[in-house]
């Protein structure tokens, strides 16, 4: 089956308005009309207006957290249905900087999963391993952890509506890459144990990596045969850092 890939920016706590403003810019002019793979950006909450009313048509744009709760006295938090009001297509859900610093449970994620699809927001499914388990042979394990809660929570069906992104936390902003073949095993892995679930969503799905992607090492991660495309956080800061790895899509 083929799968469109994405190539999606997380742009986390960085830029201001204007910075916003000339990244769609620079993609607007920088990417052609249709390119084949679909683009999606993630910028804090504040900057998604800005971006929703500037990007370039066939661009997606999403917020990097929601709340698991659908309103109410919850001082702070944004709803799936807000981001949905204002535009959004997309939203993240358990990144590892969730998960690690904000103590971010299974879980939960997997409430905030079901809120993103109740309100038609594709949900991106962060998952990955620290550097501690991957050393002690628990990557799979703890990958799998993470989606069977989401699973338990919306069923195959929910996790079909979106797309997950393997992100091995030891990777993510230092600089080391998983290599292309350590990338595909995972996603291999991940694969077949929806296959064994329900084979044509398996397939369907689509799995991107993220850490350290970068154009030089982008082409090679998509070549994979379940790698669909990239997560990048540092290089998608930069109109031709990020329209490098958009040429390897
Ligand atoms: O969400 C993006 C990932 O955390 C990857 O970040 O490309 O800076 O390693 P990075």
């Amino acid at each position: 089956m083929n799968r469109k890939l994405l190539v999606a920016g997380n742009w986390k706590m960085h830029g201001s308005l204007a910075f916003a403003r000339d990244m769609m810019a620079g993609l607007k002019s920088g990417l052609p009309n249709d390119p084949g793979f679909d683009v999606a950006v993630f910028p804090v909450y504040i900057h998604l207006y800005e971006v929703i009313n500037n990007k370039p048509e066939g661009i997606y744009c999403g917020a990097q957290n929601l709340s698991e709760y659908d309103d109410g006295a919850v001082t702070g938090e944004v709803s799936a249905a807000m981001l949905q009001d204002l535009g959004c297509d997309m939203v993240l859900v358990g990144h590892s900087e969730r998960r690690t610093m904000h103590n971010e449970q299974s879980a939960e994620v997997a409430k905030k999963f079901a809120q993103a699809i109740k309100h038609n927001l594709t949900p991106v499914l962060c998952v990955g391993e620290s550097l501690v388990q991957r050393q002690s042979e628990q990557t799979f394990a703890v990958v799998w952890q993470q989606i069977q809660a989401v699973i338990d929570e919306v069923g195959m069906a929910g996790l079909a509506s979106g797309v997950i992104a393997y992100e091995p936390v030891w990777a993510i902003g230092t600089g080391e890459t998983a290599s292309a073949a350590q990338a595909q095993e995972v996603h291999q892995f991940i694969r077949s144990q929806l296959a064994s679930n329900d084979d044509t969503i398996a397939r369907r799905i689509r799995i991107l990596y993220g850490g350290s992607c970068k154009g030089s090492n982008a082409h090679e991660l998509f070549s994979m045969p379940d790698v669909d495309g990239g997560l990048i956080g540092g290089a998608s800061l930069t109109v031709r850092d990020f329209l490098a790895i958009c040429e390897q899509a």
